[in-house]
């Protein structure tokens, strides 16, 4: 929590920042009682960063292959995001692994989005994993970030069909429409707690 009482959110992104729009967008509007104090990159072209500071939001660019390891790394992020008071982290397009150590340094405080329905297609090209497999329905989940890659807790998912003219590109942008509207709907219901982790469950 900020001394002011409202919440900070800090977001990582490597990329585009589509999804880090839809939560400025979100938070703008009063659909997120929040505010985003701060958006860190691994990625010092990401075009996201332009999308922060059009919104007046303090960027950071931490590049990985600057730092000694792993763990190091998470250290330089979750230094980063204290300071700045953040007290939930929203991973939005960010491409590396976050360890143990940063899992534990918010817990149950670290949200991802994932354009697949999981536990099917986790990792890399999730669109393109869902069309090879021959699914008929695809979608994205918001969940809580966990050691283990793409499978912690379930906030939110959404549904969209698979046509059977759908190239990679198609699904994913079909997809990515279901992102922009979930996201912020998964971040306020974390945001306005309630709810409890049972096992795998998120229940409340
Ligand atoms: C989104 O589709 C997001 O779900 C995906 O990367 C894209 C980022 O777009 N993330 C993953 O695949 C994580 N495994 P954006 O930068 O425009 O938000």
């Amino acid at each position: 929590m900020s001394g002011h009482g409202v919440p900070v959110i800090g977001v990582l992104i490597s990329g585009r920042g589509s999804n880090l729009q839809a939560l400025i967008d979100a938070a703008r509007d009063g659909r997120l009682a929040a505010r985003i104090g701060v958006v860190i990159s691994n990625v010092p072209e990401a075009a996201g960063l332009a999308r922060a500071e059009a919104a007046g939001i303090e960027t950071l660019v931490l590049p990985h292959q600057t730092a000694a390891g792993r763990a190091e790394y998470d250290v330089s992020l979750v230094d980063a995001l204290r300071a700045r008071g953040v007290s939930l982290v929203c991973l939005a397009g960010f491409m590396r692994v976050l360890g143990a150590g940063f899992c534990a340094a918010f817990p149950h405080a670290v949200l991802n989005i994932h354009p697949s329905l999981l536990p099917a297609f986790p990792g890399t090209h999730a669109p393109r994993q869902a069309l090879a497999h021959g699914v008929r329905v695809s979608g994205a989940t918001v969940h809580f970030v966990t050691p283990e890659l793409d499978a912690g807790p379930i906030v939110i998912q959404g549904t969209v069909p698979v046509l059977d003219d759908d190239t990679e590109e198609t699904l994913a942008a079909r997809i990515l429409e279901v992102e922009h509207r979930i996201y912020p709907e998964a971040v306020s219901r974390v945001l306005s707690g309630g709810w409890r982790i049972e096992g795998r469950r998120v229940v409340g």
